[in-house]
């Protein structure tokens, strides 16, 4: 700083003459329209109006006039630090703005893009519906079994009683993978026909009582059409115990009914006959959408049911004592009961599903509305 200087002339103070205090005031103002972001901007700020820009050292310089001078030297010095302090502010607001505006462009989401994860997988709704149908006996002490689909002729056919001339085991409905003269004596192999097999495997795996579940996959020599598929699912259950009746196998069915649509539901059995059952039946559940009210009401049709107000589930009854016999089971003892009936048709009904196609396409279109049950 310049001593104090009696003999004042302002002009003798390089610093504060009006072009220097102009020149410095220009160069600030210079500086910060140059200042490309905000970061140049501080730094100019810094050079321009720190305690050791320019304008601030001569600022200092107006201590060392003499009372008459600094009024207006302090006044020039003054005028030209608001200007670049507000020159400062104005280009601070712009570069905001402008940095604003960039983020808002740079880190902008498009929620619209299609994105690149893989999605998550689904269970096709036939394995949930199976599942279902086996858990409501697995929570009443059922054990879940399963049995080969390439299967013996004898368990297939011939365990269950079905005769040798029986009329299924013709090559219309049964793919064989060997025929009877094959290397497996009198039995042939086949792709099975019916989860009944495993009726006969559990029997003879275990000691009664028996109480099993069987879901699995079997095979028909049909065509793929809107209502069939040479490939589908039945799930099948075998109770084998001293004293059973056919009230229990009812009670067995209405509780099932009643656990996967309701507790107002109920079946009602309608003679029949298979070989491995009898007295056989064909079950059927009380329509579960109207509850059998289209019935004689033209008012009120059921597509469900075609208001015939009942839906046929599948075949049951008592086993037969002769495959008891067969698979080791002593029918003085012991007596038991056995249902089966298809996935797909409970599917199909249950869901509206018009096209069995659609089950065996593989389109996520089908499967997706199901929901992702994993
Ligand atoms: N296996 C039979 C079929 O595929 C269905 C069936 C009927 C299973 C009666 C059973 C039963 O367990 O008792 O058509």
């Amino acid at each position: 700083m310049s001593a104090p200087n009696k003999s004042y002339d302002p002009v003798e103070v390089e610093a504060l003459k009006p072009e220097e205090i102009e020149r410095m005031r220009d160069e600030a103002l210079a500086a910060f329209a140059a200042a490309g972001d905000l970061d140049a901007l501080q730094e100019a700020k810094v050079a321009h109006t720190g305690g050791t820009s320019p304008l601030a050292l001569a600022n200092r310089e107006i201590g060392a006039l003499p009372p008459h001078a600094k009024a207006e030297a302090g006044k020039r010095v003054g005028q030209a630090r608001g200007a670049v302090n507000k020159a400062f502010a104005a280009r601070q607001t712009e570069l905001e703005a402008e940095r604003d505006a960039r983020v808002l462009v740079e880190e902008a989401v498009d929620v619209t893009l299609p994105h690149d994860r893989v999605p998550a997988g689904a269970r096709h709704p036939l394995t949930t519906m199976m599942e279902r149908v086996a858990d409501v006996f697995v929570s009443m002490g059922y054990e879940v079994a399963e049995g080969p689909e390439v299967e013996a002729e004898w368990f297939n056919f011939d365990a269950l009683n079905f005769g040798p001339d029986h009329p299924a085991r013709q090559m219309q409905d049964t793919f064989f993978v060997e025929g009877p003269t094959g290397d497996h004596g009198e039995s042939g192999v086949v792709l099975r026909t019916h989860t009944s097999p495993v009726q006969a495997r559990a029997m003879l795996d275990r000691e009664p009582p028996v109480y099993i579940v069987c879901p699995g996959r079997v095979y028909r020599t049909d065509e793929l059409d809107a209502t069939h598929t040479p490939v589908f699912h039945q799930i099948e259950l075998l109770a084998i115990d001293e004293g059973l009746t056919m009230a229990d196998l009812k009670g067995t069915l209405d509780h099932m009914v009643q656990s996967l649509f309701g507790s107002d539901m109920k079946t009602r059995l309608r003679p029949n006959y298979f070989p491995f059952t009898e007295p056989s039946a064909e079950m059927d559940m009380l329509c579960y959408v109207c509850k059998g009210e289209s019935v004689g009401n033209p008012d009120r049709p059921c597509r469900t049911c075609s208001s015939e107000g009942w839906i046929e589930l599948g075949g049951c009854g008592m086993v037969n004592p002769r495959v008891l016999v067969a698979c080791g089971v002593d029918p003085q003892k012991y007596s038991g009961f056995a249902f089966g009936f298809g996935i797909e048709r409970m599917l199909m009904f249950r869901h509206n599903v018009e096209d069995m196609r659609d089950m065996v396409e593989g389109d996520v279109r089908f499967t997706r509305p199901f929901g992702m049950e994993i």
